[in-house]
């Protein structure tokens, strides 16, 4: 994503977590920057981190779940999603509200779909269960999280995996 030109763009970011993602993109020019995360200690220390760097005046922060304030976070030049996708039971109407805030690039990170996935989300769910720890993991298809992006009028331009995860950049198509 990196070598896409970022100066002067606006971003949201879906589930940004402590930020990383974010502050590399405004180090490397992203202008304005719209956070909107479910987890308030998350934006608080994201908030921290931001004055300590000198970017406070270019985030805003929106806390709450996405489809819930989906209205009060701007259409982006880019909007991200990274390791969100599988935080979340319903994928559709989270990537199709988060594509029509979309005026250019959109970079999702959410797992490969193959059978080590398969096997291992379950386990993990079952984990967190005996643990009675309320968070669950989603493997969402590959191929219907595709699908979905390419349907609302965006091309695939990049896409490389680890292990685990694969990180998917799309474009919307001129026109
Ligand atoms: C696994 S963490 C990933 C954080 C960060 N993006 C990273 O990769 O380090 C998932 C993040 O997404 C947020 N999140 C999950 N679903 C969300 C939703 N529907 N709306 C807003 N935030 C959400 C969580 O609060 C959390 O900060």
């Amino acid at each position: 994503m990196l070598a896409q030109p970022l100066a002067q763009k606006s971003l949201l970011e879906i589930g940004g977590g402590i930020g990383s993602l974010l502050f590399a993109l405004l180090k490397g020019g992203v202008d304005r920057v719209t956070d909107i995360d479910g987890s308030t200690a998350y934006i608080d220390v994201t908030r921290q981190e931001a004055a300590k760097l000198g970017y406070a005046g270019n985030i805003d922060f929106i806390h709450g779940d996405f489809l819930d304030h989906h209205e009060k976070a701007p259409v982006s030049d880019i909007v991200v999603l990274n390791r969100v996708i599988c935080c979340y039971p319903d994928m559709h109407g989270l990537v199709s509200r988060s594509l029509d805030k979309t005026k250019e690039l959109y970079g999702i990170v959410y797992p490969k779909d193959n059978w080590l996935a398969y096997l291992l989300t379950p386990l993990a769910n079952l984990y967190f269960k005996l643990q009675r720890n309320p968070f669950r993991t989603f493997l969402h298809p590959t191929r219907e999280v595709h699908q979905l992006i390419l349907d609302h009028g965006f091309e695939m331009i990049s896409r490389s995996t680890t292990m685990v995860w694969q990180v998917c950049l799309y474009r919307r198509e001129a026109g």
